[in-house]
């Protein structure tokens, strides 16, 4: 028995680092995606194959000594095989169209994907449930995940998160091109979220008003995406990247691609956690070819994505 499932990436359009401290953040799918394969095999065995390498391993092996980012798949598997009584094992094979570790939600898509194909070996599975096993994945190799990306990258489309009340999918469809530049510089969103705490803790009266900031910004981006107001939310995005900025999460390489998308497109921000990793620029039909000409002129890896509105998808 096979069974196939995929799934998209994604991007924080709003709110990354401030969601930290509870105000509301905004991110979508995207049409690049990663492909899971699973199969039983009469092996004693859970195997997987990706592009960033291989892990065989016998199954019941406790997942702390486990030191591999596929990690998750291991789990997944596992814990089927353990639920189910199996005695044999399973291969998993991994295709990715996602740059890796750059904060485009390549983990998140391999836990949703992989929770899919792995769990309908077995048994039927619901979205909600294959949410819940995704997550838990995810939790073996970032243990506070807030959930979020596992969530939009199984529904789709558009979704507000907070701490506090959760998720809420957001019902507009807009038709913009998102312009993703990658700076190539790998980051740790751990220590980029350890240096936004100590800001705050050096300056806190001027982060908390950054924090009023940001909560008003994205409930005036929540209107703008009904109104699908594109030239408006171009200067939202201008605005928020001043706060990234602020809170010292930019640097000389992001600095100069975020201007090579503001002059050329509707507006250019981080996207993720900063340090290093990728911006976006919002454009549509009107400049785009000639935003990402900028971008390619600068020799500048670049790509365009659309929203993707379908999320996990099985075969
Ligand atoms: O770069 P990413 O996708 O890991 O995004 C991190 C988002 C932060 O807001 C910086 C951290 C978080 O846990 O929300």
């Amino acid at each position: 028995m096979k069974s196939k499932a995929s799934a998209p990436g994604k991007v924080i359009l709003f709110g990354e680092h401030f969601v930290v401290y509870g105000i509301k953040t905004i991110l979508c799918a995207i049409n690049k995606r990663i492909t899971v394969t699973a199969e039983n095999i009469d092996e004693e065995k859970i195997s997987i194959k990706s592009n960033i390498g291989d892990l065989v391993l016998e199954p019941n092996k406790p997942i702390s000594e486990i030191d591999s980012p596929l990690k998750p798949f291991y789990y997944l598997a596992n814990k089927m095989l353990q639920t189910q009584n199996q005695t044999k094992g399973i291969k998993i094979i991994v295709e990715s169209d996602i740059p890796l570790g750059v904060g485009l939600g390549s983990s998140s898509a391999c836990c949703v994907a992989g929770a899919a194909a792995i769990s309908r070996l077995f048994t039927e599975t619901s979205k909600e449930e294959i949410l819940e096993l995704a997550i838990e994945a995810e939790k073996t190799i970032f243990q506070n995940t807030s959930g979020a990306d596992c969530t939009v990258c199984t529904y789709g489309g558009i979704i507000e998160y907070d701490k506090k009340n959760g998720f809420t999918k957001i019902k507009s469809e807009p038709n913009f091109h998102l312009i993703i530049a990658n700076s190539n510089i790998k980051h740790s969103t751990e220590s980029v979220v350890t240096g936004v705490k100590q800001f705050k803790e050096k300056n806190e009266t001027k982060f908390s008003q950054l924090c009023n900031d940001e909560s008003k910004l994205v409930e005036d981006v929540l209107k703008l995406l009904k109104d699908n107001n594109i030239k408006e939310l171009g200067q939202k995005i201008i605005q928020n990247q001043k706060y990234l900025e602020t809170i010292g999460v930019s640097n000389e390489k992001l600095r100069d691609m975020i201007q090579v998308g503001q002059k050329s497109s509707f507006g250019a921000k981080i996207t993720g956690a900063g340090g290093g990793g990728c911006i976006f620029a919002l454009t549509d039909e009107s400049n785009f070819e000639h935003s990402i000409n900028q971008f390619k002129d600068k020799k500048y890896e670049c790509f365009s994505v659309k929203i993707d509105f379908k999320g996990l998808d099985t075969f």
